[in-house]
């Protein structure tokens, strides 16, 4: 089932989100369901508080990565395979001189920058059969997942930008949460007026 997508200016977006346990309910359900609407919107990445949900759980599938040939082959080839779920995910160490790359994010379309962020990180998180992990991922693939651990800690990133910058974008973003941006996905608007 594709879920609406919950658009930037609803708090569940700046909520910090809750480790949950292997009892949670439906939680097969739920994956299923966020997988397929991340799919849906052509995304790399979803958390669950961008369905409305406060809960440290976030998706990521860099596969349509793969076929940008901005990238090495032997990069294609990682981000063409790299599909996984995170749960409970704690970032341990970031490492490495930031580097700049545009970001963009299913919550806020239409709104692209550049985010600075290092290239290494090291995470600890639960895959969806609750069995640990740590690893240490670089790339694209730890910036997918840096984004994706942002929005588990309320951060969007547009947060991340220069005060001029998100001057510079303000207006977007209230429409955005306005609902007044063309979309081909669905999405949930916090400051949209009902129709009559
Ligand atoms: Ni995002």
């Amino acid at each position: 089932m594709i879920l609406p997508i919950v658009a930037y200016g609803d708090p569940v977006l700046k909520k910090k989100g809750a480790n949950i346990t292997k009892d949670y309910p439906k939680l097969d359900d739920l994956l299923e369901n966020m997988f397929e609407t991340m799919y849906n919107a052509m995304g790399v990445g979803l958390a669950a508080p961008q369905i409305g949900l406060p809960i440290r759980l976030f998706l990521v599938d860099t596969s349509p990565f793969a076929e940008d040939e901005d990238f090495t082959e032997a990069e294609r080839n990682a981000l063409k395979d790299f599909k996984r779920v995170f749960i409970n995910a704690k970032i341990l160490e970031e490492e490495g001189d930031e580097w700049a790359f545009n970001e963009g994010c299913l919550s806020i379309p239409d709104v692209r920058e550049d985010v600075f962020r290092q290239p290494k990180v090291k995470v600890e998180y639960f895959d969806e059969n609750f069995k640990k992990h740590t690893e240490v991922f670089d790339g694209l693939i730890a910036r997918v997942i840096q984004h994706e651990y942002d929005h588990i800690e309320g951060v969007l990133f547009t947060d991340k930008l220069s005060s001029f910058k998100k001057r510079l974008i303000k207006g977007k973003l209230s429409n955005v949460s306005k609902g007044k941006i063309n979309v081909d996905y669905r999405m949930r608007f916090p400051n949209q007026k009902k129709k009559r």
